[in-house]
């Protein structure tokens, strides 16, 4: 089954939206409702609606059988997108409690600092934490007896030497959380996976936790983008519901219900698994695209930013996802689209992702490209040759350095004997933890001081607004390239650079 709706029925019942005036008459609606709980939950949530309405917005309170009461929300993994699901649901007036088993991440987010770089994010954590809705733990048994709805936000990494996904820490939660789970609950997947994890662990829930088949699993696939991510988290396009029971949908239409118009998906486990796995194959795909056309530019002395820009009038086409350059990298994409790869195969439809297969050799040979280009500009070998590295994360706005293209490119020079210096925003510190051995430094002038060769390889605004002269007065060589398209040949050739970029002349 697979409804969407648009407009304000779209997230929430009418009866979840709830003014004071209306809360007598829409509890007596919900007399007989499918969602009841036993006495002694009655008597906590009755206490909890005789204590919270004061401190809550009424447009925040749902209905649970006979009486209003907020639900109490935990995130189980705060990394990029636990941490940031768990500040913005305290944001929209819920109490949260993050749940992560690494414990200085835990006190570091419970100190109101954030792990991770992500704009915004900090305000948000710090502002709930002051507010006493946002607290976190590394303790699955209070987080059972505390909340009403679990979120599941652990990583899905690649296994290692396959392409596969590793779901191995979503079994591991389910197993830690549902010893716990006694009473009505449902626990909410929200990471990535492969199609028939959920049904797998919907299983596996009910078989563990006491409270049987009370215990209901929904998934709820993520679609934010690291660098927008609390924008995207309050704001999103649209929000997929995978579940098997009205109950569930109600419960999570309740719960996204303080984020008003959103178009919601609701459907089935296998489709709700499928629609991330999905868009994330798409936007490799673009990017692909546009980066194949590179290859066929840099062979017929054409130019890539320029035939991307006439496409992108085409609205059939459009722009976004269509910046020629390093490509994609990150915790997403790449693995993603490997586990999507080998799950098909696993199901026996393999032969309908392996163009999925040239999207990833496309996206790894920019990165040899961009060594290609960079190893000629320095007289065809990095040895004795000193390299400027401008970028490490695997995009501005993100400290995220996973599968980035541009550390891939710094380590690959390194090996072929370039001494390189990196410099980053706010990356350094991961990049200088994976790879000890490469050159840091706190400033762009700084990395590229006496270089042979300097590299743009994330897009970072402050590498954008460079100034050519000052960066020439400290390089050995004015030898540029840019391997994110993002600088104004034209101007850079002026000041006396030698530039190059992926896929012009
Ligand atoms: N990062 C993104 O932009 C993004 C966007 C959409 C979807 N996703 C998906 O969300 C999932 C999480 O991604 P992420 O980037 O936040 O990963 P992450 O590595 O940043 O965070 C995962 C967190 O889970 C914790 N963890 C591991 N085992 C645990 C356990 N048994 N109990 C509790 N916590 C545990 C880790 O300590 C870590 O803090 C992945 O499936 C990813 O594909 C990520």
């Amino acid at each position: 089954m697979v409804t969407i709706q648009y407009g304000p029925a779209a997230v929430g019942l009418p009866t979840s939206v709830m003014t004071a005036q209306s809360r007598r008459a829409d509890v007596d609606r919900f007399h007989g409702s499918p969602y009841r709980w036993g006495q002694d939950q009655f008597a906590q949530v009755a206490q909890r609606a005789v204590d919270w309405p004061d401190t809550m917005p009424d447009h925040k309170v749902s209905v649970r059988g006979e009486h209003a009461v907020p639900y109490r929300l935990t995130v189980l993994g705060t990394g990029y997108l636990g941490a940031t699901h768990a500040a913005c649901m305290a944001e929209l007036g819920f109490e949260v409690l993050g749940l992560d088993v690494d414990e200085r991440k835990i006190e570091q987010l419970q100190r109101g600092e954030l792990p991770i770089h992500e704009p915004g994010l900090e305000d948000v954590l710090r502002r709930n934490l002051e507010s006493g809705r946002l607290r976190f733990t590394t303790s699955y048994e209070e987080a059972a007896r505390f909340g009403d709805v679990h979120f599941i936000c652990v990583g899905t990494p690649q296994k290692k030497g396959e392409y596969a996904a590793d779901v191995s820490y979503l079994d591991a939660v389910v197993e830690s959380l549902a010893p716990h789970l006694d009473r009505e609950c449902l626990v909410v997947g929200k990471s990535t996976v492969p199609v028939g994890t959920a049904e797998r662990l919907a299983e596996k829930l009910v078989r563990l936790a006491p409270g049987g088949i009370e215990v209901e699993l929904a998934w709820n696939p993520e679609f934010l983008r690291e660098g927008f991510a609390v924008q995207d988290t309050l704001h999103p396009d649209r929000i997929v519901l995978g579940v098997t029971s009205e109950r569930a949908e109600k419960v999570l239409r309740d719960v996204y219900a303080p984020l008003g118009e959103v178009p919601v998906v609701v459907t089935d486990f296998p489709t709700a698994e499928l629609v991330k796995s999905a868009a994330n194959a798409f936007l490799a795909t673009k990017i692909s695209f546009i980066n194949a056309m590179a290859e066929v530019c840099e062979t017929a002395h054409a130019d890539v930013k320029q035939l991307s820009l006439a496409l992108s009038f085409d609205e059939r086409i459009g722009g976004r996802y269509l910046n020629p350059g390093l490509g994609f990298g990150g915790g997403c994409l790449p693995k993603d689209i490997r586990a999507f790869m080998a799950r098909a195969g696993e199901l026996g439809a393999d032969q309908a992702l392996t163009f999925l297969r040239e999207v990833d050799a496309i996206n790894m040979r920019r990165r040899a490209r961009m060594v290609d280009l960079a190893r000629g500009l320095v007289g065809g070998s990095f040895v004795n040759r000193t390299v400027g590295v401008l970028g490490a994360a695997f995009k501005p706005n993100s400290d995220d350095i996973r599968d980035s293209p541009a550390l891939d490119v710094a380590v690959t020079i390194g090996r072929q004997g370039g001494k390189v210096t990196i410099y980053d925003p706010v990356a350094l510190d991961n990049a200088r933890k994976a790879h000890p051995d490469l050159g840091y430094a706190g400033t762009a002038l700084e990395a590229a001081r006496g270089a042979d060769v300097v590299l743009l390889l994330t897009e970072w605004q402050e590498f954008v607004d460079l100034d050519p002269e000052e960066l020439g007065a400290v390089v050995a060589s004015r030898n540029i390239v840019d391997g994110r398209n993002a600088l104004d040949a034209e101007i850079w050739r002026c000041a006396g650079w030698h530039y190059r970029a992926l896929g012009r002349p």
